[in-house]
């Protein structure tokens, strides 16, 4: 994810410890490297390398450097493995020039090419060098600064924001693309930052940003261009009264509402991540030579771990054994060797349950790999290589993002597995905000039309099987009531006695599946049951469902991460209607650290 954070004062001081507490205040985007910059006339004081911020900010003792313009960067490796070299921010060729990036620059292999052969100094892998050659290579042409960024922008391709500044000048230059920015302007200064709450405790006054603008920070103002033309863009600060919880939520009403919302942009940032990261070859050879392959976690984790099989499969021809962490040890742990593969599923990365598996698996010599949220977690110390998921924090208790970012990485890792063209799997964060757009307002009807009901069941088939198992997990997480995910198949086989006039049945369909969940709708329809299908635009559905919640078109692998959106956002709504607060749902916990 990475963070950035550049700020300009009118007068020299000690920008040190105020670019050590932005920092902090970023550290949920990036763990693995950090640096700071301070410019202070001709000089540019830098100092940076892999580790965590208080580590790194002591060891390098952050709090002597002084300077009238600073840029600290907390790095999240995609580009480039941790290591002080591949740390931000980077200079140019001759020391003039110091800048730093979130996000991610595609093309940034060609770009570095270009740069050597164009006599420039490429001094790391890291893609946010890549952004300060850009500009440098139009700077060394003549052309003024925001000129010049707007030449790089031309070159850069990817979603990015990067602050740059110039020995012997007042200012910093930012341009905001597809990745979080945003101002702060206080008495004396101005400043820029990857998120709004870091801004917080300098200042209340701020200025939003949109992607396609280029930022002169002075002292005393800020001026905005377009990268398009390069025209003035007039826009007066606003002033932030919100307490700092509610600039947290980013405008919504709940952490969960918000973390929904940010699934396309995590998924991309996995993807990224992914494309870029050396672990994943690693990975896939020693899946590749296991004898058993077995997917291990709890809860939602469990339910990523159920599509993720089903995505090997189908995807690759590799059976998996998906597994409840617990039963892992009675069940499996028995005939575990060292020629097995384990990769330990979990957004906590501290689950009591999975830890107490990893720990029998590698007695037992298992190759044991983990896929979790929290770097540096007990789950990705112990663990031979860990994949990080790429999520910034998840407050809400139910798992939203997480599971979708799980899922996400099965589906890259079968397509590895397959020798796939990940490529493919480009069009995911798009179709997920085409679905949120397209379902919420139904949603939130269907939400109150059968809030009334206690007990409610939950459909699916295939790769939906484990959407419905996660569906029905969120309703009873947040709505307190009782709802069964289920095989669509098994419901004739005992539940269907106790449908009855209304009684709320969801059917989360595959478009491969429909013929077969036609048979299911049928079956509880004439028994008087409302049967809410999600699926993509099919008239066998519309033909056989009392409601068809549509998804966007997509390739039938992507579905289950479509249809999930609507299942999150019910039980949301239902949440809220019952007058319970969905990020903190009674008797729950985010970690569950016991067996
Ligand atoms: O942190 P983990 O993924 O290991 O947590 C496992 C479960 O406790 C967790 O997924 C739980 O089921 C969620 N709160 C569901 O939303």
């Amino acid at each position: 994810m990475c963070g950035i954070f550049g700020i300009v004062t009118d007068k020299e001081q000690a920008l040190g410890p105020i670019l050590t507490e932005a920092a902090l205040r970023l550290t949920y985007r990036g763990y693995d490297s950090v640096g700071a910059a301070t410019i202070s006339g001709s000089k540019i004081d830098l100092r940076k390398d892999k580790g965590r911020i208080k580590d790194v900010a002591e060891a390098y003792n952050f709090a002597e450097m002084i300077g009238s313009r600073g840029i600290t960067q907390l790095r999240w490796a995609t580009f480039g493995e941790p290591s002080q070299v591949n740390s931000q921010p980077h200079l140019d060729s001759d020391g003039d020039l110091v800048g730093a990036h979130n996000g991610n620059v595609v093309n940034n292999v060609e770009l570095r090419q270009q740069f050597a052969a164009e006599g420039m100094t490429v001094r790391s892998m890291n893609d946010g060098e890549s952004c300060v050659h850009a500009v440098e290579r139009y700077i060394n042409k003549g052309f003024d600064f925001i000129e010049a960024i707007r030449r790089a922008y031309g070159d850069l391709q990817g979603d990015y924001s990067f602050v740059i500044g110039q020995i012997n000048d007042d200012k910093l230059y930012a341009i905001k693309k597809g990745s979080g920015l945003v101002v702060g302007i206080g008495e004396g200064f101005t400043c820029v930052s990857s998120d709004l709450p870091s801004i917080l405790p300098l200042t209340r006054k701020i200025m939003r940003l949109n992607d396609g603008e280029i930022i002169t920070l002075s002292p005393d103002k800020v001026e905005l261009h377009s990268v398009k033309d390069g025209s003035l863009i007039q826009r007066e600060p606003e002033t932030v009264t919100e307490t700092m919880e509610a600039v947290q939520k980013g405008g919504y009403a709940h952490f969960m509402l918000k973390e929904i919302h940010e699934q396309s942009q995590v998924a991309r940032e996995v993807l990224h991540m992914l494309d870029g990261s050396p672990d994943v070859a690693a990975v896939i050879e020693k899946m590749k030579a296991a004898r058993n392959l077995y997917f291990i976690g709890c809860g939602t984790s469990y339910h990523a771990c159920l599509i993720g099989a089903v995505y090997f499969a189908q995807i690759a021809g590799r059976p998996v054994i998906p597994v409840l962490a617990p039963q892992f040890t009675p069940q499996y742990a028995p005939t575990v060797t060292s020629k097995d593969v384990g990769l330990f599923v979990s957004q906590s990365g501290e689950t009591k349950d999975v830890l107490n598996a990893l720990e029998v698996a590698e007695a037992k010599g298992m190759a044991c790999y983990g896929l979790a949220n929290v770097i540096g977690s007990t789950l990705t110390r112990a663990t031979v290589s860990s994949l990080p998921l790429c999520c910034g924090y998840e407050i809400s208790v139910p798992a939203t993002k997480t599971f979708t970012n799980q899922v996400v990485t099965f589906l890259y890792l079968a397509y590895r597995m397959a020798g796939r063209d990940t490529q493919e799997l480009a069009a995911i964060p798009a179709l997920m905000d085409k679905t949120l757009e397209m379902v919420a307002a139904q949603v939130e009807t269907i939400a109150a039309e059968i809030n009334g009901w206690n007990d409610l069941y939950c459909l699916g088939y295939g790769g939906t099987y484990p959407i419905a198992l996660e569906g029905a997990l969120k309703l009873k997480e947040i709505t307190y009531a009782h709802c069964e995910g289920m095989l669509s198949t098994e419901f004739k086989h005992g539940p269907l006695s106790a449908v009855s006039q209304g009684f709320p049945i969801l059917f989360a369909a595959g478009p491969q599946d429909v013929p077969l969940i036609v048979s299911g709708l049928n079956e509880v329809t004439c028994r008087g049951a409302r049967a809410i299908a999600i699926g993509q635009d099919d008239p066998r559905l519309h033909a056989n469902a009392s409601d068809v919640i549509v998804l966007p078109q997509s390739a039938p692998e992507i579905t289950p991460l479509l249809a999930v959106l609507p299942l999150q956002l019910l039980s949301y709504h239902m949440s809220v209607l019952r007058g319970y607060d969905p990020d903190f749902p009674r008797n729950l916990s985010k970690t569950l650290t016991v067996d």
